[in-house]
């Protein structure tokens, strides 16, 4: 076959795959492919037209927008075709984007953009005559929609009426209906429990929700909605900006982006996109990029449309959060408190950013809700640092040799029975610290930076030092010699004698830290702070019954229990008294009821940004002694945001959330007025 007839059939399989797929996504709100897989079909399509033009019809579909409408719902012809944007996945698409701009508009200088997150939801129309709203539909495939004005009318930020003494005759908002990533989760877990099917991205889940076909079921999901533009305007004199356009819409009572702001030039557009893009895993809604809009409305007006898309416009996108591959196998992984983990051994899938080949499937309880099988074709996704997780099964791709998982009766490192208590999600190995795996795993947290922070001593060395039997427990660390190490894999003269001076500098460290280290089931950084101010000391600590244990915030019986039962095992007392006698040792910490003046009982405080008169440590520390704790993310039950120099994106969540920033001097001022020297 010549050049030109393959390109031909590849053009037809790409237009057919992508037809079932855009029914798949736009008409059942069931995608089987990642939206990531889905761009690349349609960015070979594309360049195949492009080489080939013979073969480019007006009907393909990357001349269209998405799909058609579904059965159901009244179809409504939009007044104005809903486009929809060309993407950018790299700063040099977007310095293209940029000269093609400057290049049709005959313009030198730097561009204006209004730059916008890009909401990952559904776009809406709403149509407005004398202020009220007529009509609300979907995009549908562009040029038809659906009419889903009454599930819209449940939706809180769906303005009703235009906050306007003088309304517009007729006028066309646009925006993107999206459920927060908070609301999803729990939809899912209640469509899970009940026995549904999952939805694999909040998208998903907000163009279920707003297709429902009773109203009532879309009233219970709590849409949210950002508008970004506007349609048909009629006779109506809009501003000339697009930046204006928003802040006139937000007067009319709409949500506008609070991130949405004007930028200069390329180099703006990718300060702002990196901005957005470091904020992601913060917001509590699902961004897939950033938008780059022409402000000036009558350029944008001389530089019109393409077939589906608007030349003043580019998305700009992010690393996909989703990716579908195939499950490998799946084994069972031993915590430190013995949990088995079912873990999917996956193909390799980039996703979120890197190369991922193991995902998370929690625990048994979730493998049989998911219905997780060894052979399937999964979803997987990767937020931020979280770990990457199997979301959800495409039944569809189903191998007729697909296995199902079994939990192993014996522990897969140690052989010890594996205990399932009646009632309990979690299985676990009965070997204690006699398993292998369990060890590894009590002495990596050990040493970890926020426990002992013993540089060096990472994952790799302790499963050496394990298996040669070196080390059995925390103890055995400081008893460490040179001859012992030099051995090892990858460890010459000189790492070693480094890593026995780290072992040497961690001697030296606080109760706090040392409690985190031990490894006490559920006694996290937070609850080992708050142990260490109640306490004071170890000792005081050991001695404390359940109703001591009781007064210190954030402990309740069955974290009492495992902490007394921790301190009730001889092992674990041995342990410590070598450890102390190895020379571990700590400042004395104030006990709770000390002069200061517990300012900040029980607040979290979040710190961004750089301080001049302290160090993140001192100023964490000033917190902890005023009875406070310091958090890493902003949320609703935060007091207050302290904001140093150059502060980060907490500073936008804080302002989102109302709570109160507090300055440098006005922190300090707060820690003076309490009583601390500073
Ligand atoms: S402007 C004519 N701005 O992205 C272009 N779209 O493929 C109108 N989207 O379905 C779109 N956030 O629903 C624009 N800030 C934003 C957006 C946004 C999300 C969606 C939109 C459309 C898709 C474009």
């Amino acid at each position: 076959m010549n050049d030109a007839a393959s390109a031909h059939r590849r053009i037809q399989q790409l237009r057919e795959q992508i037809e079932h797929h855009n029914r798949r996504y736009y008409e059942h709100d069931d995608p089987e492919i990642a939206d990531a897989d889905f761009d690349a079909l349609m960015r070979e399509l594309a360049a195949l037209e492009a080489d080939y033009p013979e073969y480019a019809t007006t009907d393909s579909p990357t001349q269209r927008v998405g799909g058609r409408t579904a059965r159901g719902f009244q179809s409504v012809t939009h007044l104005q075709p809903m486009l929809s944007l060309d993407n950018a996945f790299d700063e040099a698409e977007v310095a293209g984007f940029d000269r093609r701009i400057r290049a049709r508009l005959e313009y030198d200088g730097a561009v204006t953009y209004c730059a916008e997150p890009k909401l990952d939801g559904v776009a809406v129309s709403l149509l407005y005559e004398q202020g009220e709203l007529v009509r609300g539909a979907t995009r549908g495939d562009g040029r038809e929609g659906e009419n889903i004005t009454g599930n819209l009318r449940t939706v809180n930020d769906v303005v009703s009426r235009l906050s306007t003494k003088e309304p517009p005759a007729r006028i066309e908002v646009r925006g993107e209906v999206y459920l927060p990533k908070q609301a999803f989760a729990e939809l899912n877990r209640r469509l899970e429990q009940g026995g549904g099917k999952a939805f694999v991205n909040p998208r998903n889940a907000a163009a279920g929700s707003l297709r429902q076909l009773d109203a009532a079921v879309t009233a219970e999901r709590p849409l949210q909605m950002f508008v970004y533009g506007l349609g048909e305007t009629g006779d109506t004199v809009i501003p000339e900006s697009h930046y204006e356009t928003l802040q006139m819409l937000a007067g009319w009572g709409f949500r506008i982006s609070p991130l949405a702001r004007t930028v200069t030039g390329v180099d703006g557009c990718l300060a702002f996109h990196d901005e957005v893009l470091r904020q992601r895993d913060q917001l509590p809604y699902e961004v897939d990029g950033v938008v780059y809009k022409v402000d000036r409305a009558d350029w944008r007006r001389e530089l019109g449309f393409v077939a589906r898309a608007p030349r003043w416009a580019i998305a700009h996108k992010f690393p996909a959060e989703e990716a579908v591959t195939r499950v490998l196998d799946v084994t069972f992984q031993v915590g430190r408190t013995g949990a088995l983990t079912p873990v999917a051994r996956l193909a390799p899938v980039f996703v979120g950013g890197v190369t991922v080949s193991n995902a998370t499937l929690h625990n048994m309880d979730e493998v049989r809700r998911k219905d997780v099988r060894i052979g399937d074709t999964v979803f997987v996704r990767r937020a931020g640092d979280v770990i990457p997780e199997v979301v959800r099964v495409v039944a569809e791709k189903r191998p007729d040799d697909a296995s199902l998982v079994e939990l192993p009766s014996a522990c897969p490192d140690c052989g010890a029975e594996v205990v399932r208590p009646e009632g309990e999600a979690v299985a676990r190995c009965s070997g204690g610290l006699g398993c292998p795996a369990q060890r590894k795993q009590t002495l990596k947290h050990f040493a970890s930076r926020r426990a002992m922070d013993i540089d060096g001593l990472g994952d790799k060395l302790v499963e050496q030092l394990v298996d040669r039997d070196l080390l059995h427990d925390p103890a055995d660390i400081f008893g460490l010699a040179k001859a012992d190490l030099v051995e090892l894999e990858r460890m010459g003269e000189q790492s070693a004698a480094n890593l026995l001076e780290a072992i040497e500098r961690s001697r030296e460290t606080t109760l706090a830290r040392f409690l985190y280290a031990l490894g006490i089931r559920e006694v996290g950084e937070a609850t080992a702070e708050a142990l260490a101010a109640h306490f004071g000391d170890l000792d005081a600590l050991v001695m404390a019954d359940e109703e001591d244990l009781l007064r210190v915030p954030d402990v309740g019986p069955v974290v009492a229990d495992y902490i007394s039962g921790f301190f009730r095992q001889q092992e674990n007392r041995e342990v410590i008294r070598r450890l102390r006698e190895a020379g571990v040792r700590w400042r004395a910490e104030r006990p709770r009821d000390s002069g200061l003046q517990q300012a900040f009982d029980g607040q979290a405080v979040v710190l961004t940004g750089s301080l001049a008169a302290m160090t993140r440590d001192q100023a964490r520390d000033a917190v902890r002694r005023l009875g406070g704790r310091v958090t890493g993310s902003v949320s609703g039950k935060t007091a207050f945001v302290v904001a140093g120099d150059d502060p980060g994106s907490k500073i936008e969540r804080a302002r989102e959330l109302e709570v109160p920033v507090l300055d440098e001097a006005a922190f300090l001022q707060r820690l003076r007025e309490a009583g601390l020297a500073i």
